[in-house]
């Protein structure tokens, strides 16, 4: 008897225990407490990406022991704030920024990793931000790359981007390379 009363005693205590904790995660099925509807965007820019010129938004940061006699540049590291236009011209009209780095990650072909954040500053997408990470095998006529995040009006967001050369003077390296962005927000 005084067995079972300690058994219920600790099963009791365990009990209280369990419930006493915090949360560490909790569930909700859709639709939860201010769930929107997704909704598809489509978003068409360009971005500059001026490397030589008074004012450089694309800087080579880090190169590696071989990346100078590599025909890839392999090894190489850029850390970008490139303008985003509504035109392919520069003074089209400004909507945002793509800000982050690419680096050369192929040995063989032209391969870059891309990291990048585009911040808008336009109308209802102002202050949003959209997270970019993906391969840009920069030969190919349409790149695809991920969207792997969001913030803002973009929260949630997952999605694709596509990356066409517009333009790229192998004189001063300056390209303008026209974006295509899909995502689900
Ligand atoms: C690669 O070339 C650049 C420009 O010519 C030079 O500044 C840099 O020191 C070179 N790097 C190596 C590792 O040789
Ligand atoms: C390419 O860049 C060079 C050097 O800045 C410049 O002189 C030339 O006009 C540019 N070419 C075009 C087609 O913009």
């Amino acid at each position: 008897m005084a067995s079972l009363l300690l058994s219920l005693f600790s099963a009791l205590l365990l009990a209280s225990t369990i419930t006493g904790s915090e949360a560490f995660s909790t569930t909700v099925k859709k639709p939860y407490p201010g769930h929107k509807l997704e909704k598809l965007t489509h978003l068409h820019f360009y971005l500059h990406d001026i490397v030589t010129g008074d004012k450089p938004t694309s800087v080579v940061v880090a190169t590696g022991p071989t990346t100078n006699s590599s025909a890839t540049a392999f090894g190489i590291v850029s850390v970008i704030d490139d303008i985003l236009t509504v035109g392919a011209e520069i003074t089209s009209g400004e909507v945002g920024r793509a800000q982050g780095m690419f680096a050369s990650t192929g040995q063989n072909e032209f391969s870059l990793l891309m990291v990048f954040n585009f911040v808008f500053r336009t109308g209802k997408f102002t202050g949003s931000t959209i997270s970019l990470y993906g391969r840009n095998p920069i030969m190919s006529k349409v790149r695809e790359m991920p969207i792997i995040g969001g913030t803002g009006a973009f929260r949630f967001g997952k999605g694709y981007a596509q990356a066409k050369t517009f333009t790229l003077n192998f004189t001063s390296r300056n390209a303008v390379i026209e974006y295509n962005v899909y995502i689900w927000h």
